[in-house]
């Protein structure tokens, strides 16, 4: 199934999804759009938060069902992805599914995160941002701030690399089914992005005023 006006940004840490998403935000009329984010700030979501960060640790398949237990609120709780959408918005998130393809596919495998998301429907759009991951990861070093887990340069190699394969999955093919899959180039300065994205985003029938 796809879910019709939802878009989903993806890429390895420091891509620019955040900033990305917050500019095509201010294009729509505030009450049209949802802005959203995985992890989410479930209390699901601020346990992985604090996983992330290194306060503790668990096995690396429980994190991979902890993130898809996560997902199916987002999508399926109340005030969720489906029922936002339902209320006409254009949901716009921060992540999905493809994030545990990518990142759990190297920590665990790619079986188990096929196998926990799977049966998750598909955003109508997905852009996926491409960049040198020693360019990203010094975009998030040069933050400040904490360092998560996975910010790591062979960590975020290898995701920059399953990221790719995933996306090969998806694009134009029939696992893909008919989601509208845009490769970002993330390493073009944040204006020319924005105008990238706003260009593809106000072409969708479904967003014509
Ligand atoms: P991120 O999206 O970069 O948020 P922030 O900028 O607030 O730190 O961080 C989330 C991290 O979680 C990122 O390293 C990717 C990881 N992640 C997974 O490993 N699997 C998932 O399914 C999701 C949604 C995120």
């Amino acid at each position: 199934m796809i879910i019709n006006n939802y878009i989903v940004f993806e890429g390895i840490d420091g891509a620019g999804t955040t900033t990305q998403i917050k500019l095509l935000a201010e294009r729509f009329p505030k009450e049209n759009v949802f802005t959203t984010a995985e992890p989410t700030g479930s209390e699901t979501g601020k346990f992985l938060r604090r996983m992330l960060k290194g306060e503790f640790s668990v096995d690396e398949r429980t994190a991979s069902y902890l993130f898809a237990a996560d997902r199916c609120e987002h999508i399926y709780g109340k005030c969720g992805i489906i029922e936002q959408t339902q209320n006409g918005k254009t949901v716009l998130s921060d992540r999905y599914f493809f994030s545990s393809l990518a990142y759990q596919s190297v920590t665990c495998g790619k079986e188990l995160p096929e196998l926990l998301n799977s049966p998750f429907p598909l955003p109508e759009l997905l852009f996926y941002f491409k960049i040198d991951p020693e360019k990203s990861l010094k975009r998030v070093l040069s933050r400040g701030g904490n360092i998560e887990i996975y910010e790591k340069l062979d960590f975020q190699k290898k995701t920059a690399e399953a990221y790719d394969e995933v996306i090969k999955l998806y694009d134009g093919t029939e696992k893909g089914r008919g989601m509208t899959v845009i490769t970002v180039d993330a390493e073009k300065s944040i204006e020319e992005i924005a105008e990238f994205i706003w260009n593809c985003v106000k072409n969708l029938p479904i967003h014509k005023a």
